[in-house]
């Protein structure tokens, strides 16, 4: 008897299984102009820091609206060397988020500064800006917003703080790919933002590869510099540098799915807009719209009472969800008890016990858009009670 089985006491088989993200999918759908790009990068004999990663640098800028960017071999990197870029060093404060991706604070502690906690605004779900003058002392050197699951982090009151205080901004932009505020893309309000193109973002590679943008040309050139070996010259290092450049080959394939990012960040939002209408009760919380945003819908996350009941109903339909992130990194083993501001974060601690992650990527199928979106009805027409019934005897999962 297999898992289905014994969840439903049925013997058809199981629904297949619909994934939260699906970066073969795209891959499939490009795949000749991908093997083009490829084998352009392998005929032109030049495989680190050549043509396409500049053509793509000089695409990603002019995307942005901005003059430079420097490609990276991770968003992690792009986050640490941003940070040096801009003036952040050994024993420097840097105030973010705990409710994030571990790579944002493993990149400060990288480069040997300190991270320092803020709460999030549970509406955003981003950093709260009111919070932030509190964290402040005379060892700050910059802030790190989050513009978390695609949704922008409120800019303008950042910079604000940022300017009176005279701290750098960089913005963590790996999860925000042609998001914006009024318009303007996000990555081009902070001294420098840093982008992820991990397979399943937005812009995605295939493997790792990372890129800091800015609009000033000294941050631009310690950026390229500090990326390889510290080389002002071939050869010459001016200053402790590392290894991290984009490689031809990611840079090529970024280049064929760039002209195709506004597109597919439409239809993520569409399917996103038809899960949201899917949820008629109060006990499943969609993403808040914010006026003047555009969200990049790199996750749809909602927020659910019930999240164990709601995560086993969505399995025992082949729904696939996630938690992003099950632990707030003041909860991850590494950090818990030793960075400031931990110690008090009840909206982070909030949200992070009741998110669900959904299906959510331009190449999902209609029919699981479908099943999705009938998951969400189902459940919202559920009685309240049995809803919490579901929880107290919840029985196998797909999974197991
Ligand atoms: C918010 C956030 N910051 C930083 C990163 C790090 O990017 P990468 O995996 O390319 O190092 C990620 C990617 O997972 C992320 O989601």
């Amino acid at each position: 008897m297999n898992v289905m089985q014994l969840t439903t006491g049925r013997s058809q088989s199981p629904p297949e299984w619909i994934p939260v993200a699906d970066p073969g999918a795209e891959t499939a759908v490009l795949r000749p102009a991908l093997q083009e790009a490829i084998e352009r990068v392998l005929s032109s004999g030049t495989y680190i820091l050549g043509d396409e990663v500049a053509a793509f640098e000089q695409e990603w800028a002019a995307y942005l609206g901005l003059r430079h960017c420097v490609g990276t071999a991770s968003g992690t990197d792009a986050i640490a060397l941003a940070l040096r870029a801009v003036g952040v060093g050994r024993n420097d404060e840097v105030v973010t988020v705990a409710h994030t991706a571990v790579a944002t604070v493993a990149a400060i502690e990288v480069i040997g500064a300190i991270p320092v906690f803020v709460d999030i605004d549970p509406v955003t779900r981003c950093i709260d800006p009111d919070l932030i003058a509190g964290a402040v002392t005379s060892k700050t050197k910059a802030i790190l917003p989050v513009h978390l699951y695609g949704q922008p982090a409120p800019m303008e009151p950042i910079l604000a703080i940022a300017a009176s205080y005279g701290i750098a901004v960089v913005e963590d932009c790996a999860q925000a790919h042609g998001a914006a505020i009024d318009e303007r893309k996000v990555g081009t309000f902070g001294h420098a933002a840093a982008f992820s193109f991990y397979p399943t973002k937005n812009l995605g590679a295939l493997g790792d590869g990372g890129a800091v943008v800015t609009t000033d040309s000294a941050v631009a050139q310690r950026l390229r510099e500090l990326r390889e070996y510290g080389w002002r010259e071939r050869y010459v290092s001016h200053v402790p540098g590392v290894n991290s450049r984009l490689d031809e080959l990611q840079a090529a394939v970024l280049r064929v799915k760039l002209p195709l990012l506004d597109q597919r960040n439409a239809r993520r939002r569409s399917i996103a807009d038809r899960y949201r209408q899917s949820i008629v009760c109060s006990d499943l919380i969609a993403p808040t719209r914010i006026p003047s945003t555009t969200h990049a819908m790199h996750l749809f996350v909602i927020e659910c009472e019930d999240r164990p009941a709601f995560e086993e109903s969505c399995h025992r339909h082949g729904i696939r969800t996630a938690r992003h992130y099950p632990l707030p990194i003041h909860r991850q083993p590494a950090y818990a008890g030793r960075i400031r501001g931990g110690e008090r974060l009840p909206m982070t601690e909030r949200v992070a016990d009741r998110i669900v992650t959904l299906p959510c990527f331009p190449d999902e199928r209609e029919d699981h858009i479908l099943r999705v979106c009938e998951q969400l009805r189902a459940w919202s027409n559920l009685p309240r009670h049995e809803r919490q019934n579901r929880t107290a005897h919840s029985c196998l999962s797909m999974e197991g």
